[in-house]
């Protein structure tokens, strides 16, 4: 099997005013630049309107940039939208897709997420494509169907030279700013069924390519028992990614 490179990422949400998100981004670089690059890689999602003047703080580093979402469209009459043409411009290399957020409360979709996806690729970026359950969802058995569904949605029509290439991120909802991290066996189950479902749907080799990350209450304790995990390809991080010191924390145990 091939080693894929880890993806430790921080969702930071709607958090940090332009002033925060530079301090952050400045006390990581540090951590960051720690890292083997070639086993870890480390990126940001700050509020879209940070992210040139953090671009900018970050020239030169290792860290990279991240889009909270985007617009399925390159430019138009879509207020309040941003589009990914316009994330890349301002040096974006990824961007987060159809968040259980996003899909609780803008109502994303399976088919809007697979649009979106359209225009990252476009744009040059690649996607971090999130998928989960709902507590529900997982007390009625239906984790897997329902996480297969969603991978099925976004990547209808993908072809597996460019699917190879995407981040997948397995958020159980339940885990999400619960404090309630799914255990590093629960985790691996689900991203070895979605491996494998790649492997039916493109081929194995594809399979093999895709990083997946696990993201719900991840923190410096319970990093390195996940990201130990053979199909856990990296961190999908909220909370812990807003303090210099719980985000370099879990960088260590990505390594
Ligand atoms: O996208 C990251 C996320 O939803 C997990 O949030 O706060 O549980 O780490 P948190």
């Amino acid at each position: 099997a091939p080693t894929r490179r880890k993806l430790i990422a921080g969702n930071w949400k709607m958090n940090k005013t332009l002033s925060e998100a530079l301090a952050l981004v400045r006390e990581l670089k540090g951590p960051a630049a720690a890292l083997p690059a070639d086993r870890v890689e480390v990126a940001v999602a700050p509020p879209f309107v940070s992210l040139a003047a953090v671009a900018k703080e970050l020239e030169g580093s290792a860290l990279k940039l991240a889009g909270q979402n985007c617009h399925w469209e390159a430019s138009g009459a879509f207020t309040g939208e941003v589009s990914a043409p316009m994330l890349k411009d301002v040096g974006c290399a990824y961007v987060i897709l159809g968040h259980s957020e996003r899909r609780q409360y803008f109502g994303e979709t399976d088919e809007t997420v697979n649009k979106r996806i359209r225009a990252v690729l476009a744009a040059g970026m690649t996607p971090i494509v999130c998928v989960g359950e709902t507590l529900a969802e997982r007390e009625a058995g239906r984790t897997k169907d329902v996480v297969e569904q969603q991978v099925l949605g976004a990547l209808k029509g993908y072809q597996a030279a460019e699917v190879a290439n995407f981040v997948l991120a397995y958020e159980p909802v339940w885990a999400i700013g619960t404090g309630r991290t799914a255990t590093s066996a629960q985790a691996q189950e689900v991203h070895r069924a979605l491996r494998e479902q790649l492997g039916r749907l493109f081929d194995v080799g594809t399979a093999e390519r895709v990083r997946i990350q696990y993201g719900g209450s991840v923190k410096p304790d319970n990093a390195a028992e996940l990201l130990g995990q053979p199909d856990v390809d990296g961190a999908l991080v909220g909370g812990a990614s807003l303090k210099a010191g719980d985000f370099a924390g879990i960088l260590k145990g990505a390594v």
